[in-house]
């Protein structure tokens, strides 16, 4: 886990634009253990872990602002595709407090980034069109961006505890022993699976699920749950399926769901992850907001009504759950 919200001022809470940037360890009893990942802050309670979606942003893995409703817009997004995969794989929810506080099981994160690709496109294409191996893949010669895979790829990358992921080829991850032949192979199976269920339900919404990334984990038993996020625009790429042909006949960009504005738009103030960040004005952050809803109308099907508590409300929550399990009732 990064630490890496020191860039929104932590422990404020709910600022005026009814932004959730993050509980701080004062809001809890002394003891509580609270780690603050870019985007999750995460209470450990042994076999448990309470997690909170804030509202962070984080773009060149550094945390850069605060938008409003995006914590909730994840966790509900989540929570729904947990609920529509969890024939495929058990996953770690067990009890949502809220809609961005969730309770889940523990596990031991497998340190990958489990990404799955349906498309060439984004670090795929770069690394292809510079005539590289794709995680260890050589693609055939003469793919052109977005083009389709015949069958999805799988694309690992290590979990890195500081500084960027780093691309790792499936022998490797055996060779070095970050998973055993046996739990890499039930990973890659479940994570095909996952985007296959992926593709079909975003295909019945009029969008293409073009490539995703899922975290697993290890129960104390020895058996895998899929942990984190699942299919939320901050760990997948959309596209809208209407178009995609004409578009990709005439070579030109797809149009697209995910958080590619923010960090266009910090490119354009030449930013790209080095150096001071530039302030982020309010209307911009109310794009993003903006472009968050629309996401989560289109993957969910619905409009979408915020539920979103204040601040106290999320900390007491948090705290009613801690209390009633420190008494050993749930
Ligand atoms: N069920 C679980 N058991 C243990 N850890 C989990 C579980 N679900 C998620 N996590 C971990 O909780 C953290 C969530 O925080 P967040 O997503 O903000 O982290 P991050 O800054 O993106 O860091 P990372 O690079 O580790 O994802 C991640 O480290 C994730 O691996
Ligand atoms: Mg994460």
């Amino acid at each position: 886990m990064n630490a890496g919200n020191e860039a929104v001022g932590t422990g404020a809470g709910a600022d005026g634009a009814g932004c959730f940037s993050g509980f701080s360890a004062g809001d809890f009893p002394s003891g509580a253990r609270l780690f603050t990942g870019k985007v999750r802050d995460v209470l450990d309670l042994g076999d448990r872990l309470i997690i909170t979606v804030t509202d962070r942003i984080s773009a060149f893995d550094r945390v850069l602002a605060c938008i409003p409703r995006k914590g909730e817009i994840l966790s509900r997004v989540s929570l729904r595709w947990f609920s529509q995969t969890s024939d495929i794989v058990p996953n770690h929810v067990l009890e949502p407090l809220s809609a961005r506080t969730t309770v889940v099981r523990k596990a031991k994160i497998i340190p990958l980034e489990v990404v799955v690709r349906g498309y060439l496109t984004g670090s795929a294409w770069r690394d292809y069109s510079a005539g590289r191996a794709v995680s260890g893949v050589r693609l055939p010669a003469g793919m052109r961006k977005n083009e389709v895979f015949p069958l999805p790829l799988i694309t690992p990358s290590t979990k890195e505890a500081a500084g960027h992921d780093e691309p790792v080829s499936e022998e490797e991850i055996v060779r070095r022993s970050i998973a055993s032949p046996r739990v890499w192979e039930d990973v890659r199976e479940c994570a095909l699976a996952l985007f296959r269920r992926g593709k079909e339900i975003a295909a019945s919404r009029g969008l293409i699920l073009v490539d995703t990334k899922y975290e697993f984990g290890l129960l104390p038993d020895g058996s895998l749950v899929l942990a984190d996020e699942i299919h939320t625009p901050d760990s997948s790429r959309y596209w809208y399926a209407e178009g995609y042909e004409r578009l990709f006949a005439s070579g030109s960009e797809q149009r697209q769901l995910d958080k590619e504005f923010f960090r266009a738009w910090l490119i354009e103030k030449g930013y790209m992850g080095e150096g001071e960040p530039p302030a982020i004005p309010d209307s911009v952050r109310e794009e993003v907001s903006r472009r968050y809803i629309e996401a989560y109308e289109a993957i969910m099907g619905e409009k979408f009504v915020s539920n979103s508590l204040s601040f106290e409300a999320e900390r007491k929550i948090v705290l009613v759950y801690i209390g009633q399990s420190a008494a050993g009732k749930p």
